[in-house]
């Protein structure tokens, strides 16, 4: 199964990308996470995207697509991959559909999360991220463990940088800008599928199954 998920920050790409991985057991590729990673690692491409994810712009294309080639050649992409927050650009959905040309593995579907923009804004004020182990939390409807620790590991959970006001609206402009006309480019390939992603976490997470699991193979 290949899918992308579609949707603005705050969507719940991250949180639905992550239960599709796991019922379907394929590979959750994550641009954000690995870039944050890279970040917390302190390595040289943290420090290229450091300051452009504070700011909430977009790490420059060939940067992005060239960290996506080299993780879907991963053995764990074997079985299949569900991307969240890549393509976020037409160049990275034009280099991706190169891609997997290539590589012989046509997508399945790119799935739209379609959430109003107060919910989102609401979701983003109230995330909450463990530093350590990356699961994630909302204050509201899937709070953190006592005292604001992780329920995994233990760990103080923290608000992220780039979910500040101001960045947050930045982040929702760029998302206009760049990645939304992305939705008519994949109507007009015939793979663009709408799901409502404004419900329970677990009736939306049913729905993405099922229009992934509709739309396999075809
Ligand atoms: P990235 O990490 O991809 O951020 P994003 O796309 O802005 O998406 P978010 O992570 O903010 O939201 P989400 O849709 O995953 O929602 P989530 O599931 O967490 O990218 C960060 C930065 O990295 C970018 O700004 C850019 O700089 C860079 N970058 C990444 N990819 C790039 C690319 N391809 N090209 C260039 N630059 C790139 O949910 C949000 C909250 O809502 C959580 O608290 C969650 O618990 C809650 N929630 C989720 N679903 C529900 C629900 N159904 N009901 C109630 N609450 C819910």
């Amino acid at each position: 199964m290949r899918i992308l998920l579609l949707g603005p920050p705050g969507a719940g790409k991250g949180t639905q990308a992550a239960r599709l991985a796991a019922s379907a057991r394929i590979a959750h590729v994550a641009t954000g996470d690995m870039f944050r990673q890279a970040v917390a690692a302190g390595s040289d491409l943290g420090a290229r995207v450091r300051d452009v994810m504070e700011r909430g712009a977009l790490v420059p294309d060939d940067l992005t697509v060239a960290v996506v080639r080299q993780r879907l050649g991963a053995g764990d992409c074997g079985p299949g991959f569900v991307l969240d927050g890549f393509p976020r650009t037409l160049p990275q959905a034009e280099a991706l559909d190169g891609l997997l040309t290539e590589m012989e593995r046509p997508l399945d579907a790119a799935i739209a999360l379609e959430v109003p923009e107060a919910v989102v804004l609401r979701r983003l004020a109230g995330r909450r991220v463990c530093p350590r182990c990356g699961a994630t939390y909302h204050v509201d409807t899937d709070p953190p463990g006592e005292g604001g620790v992780c329920r995994c590991c233990g760990e103080v959970v923290a608000q992220r940088g780039d979910d500040q006001e101001e960045t947050q609206r930045r982040r929702l402009e760029v998302y206009q800008r760049d990645t939304a006309p992305l939705l008519g480019y994949y109507a007009a390939q015939g793979r663009l599928v709408a799901v409502g992603g404004d419900g329970p976490v677990d009736v939306v997470a049913g729905a993405v199954l099922r229009a992934a699991l509709g739309r396999q193979g075809r």
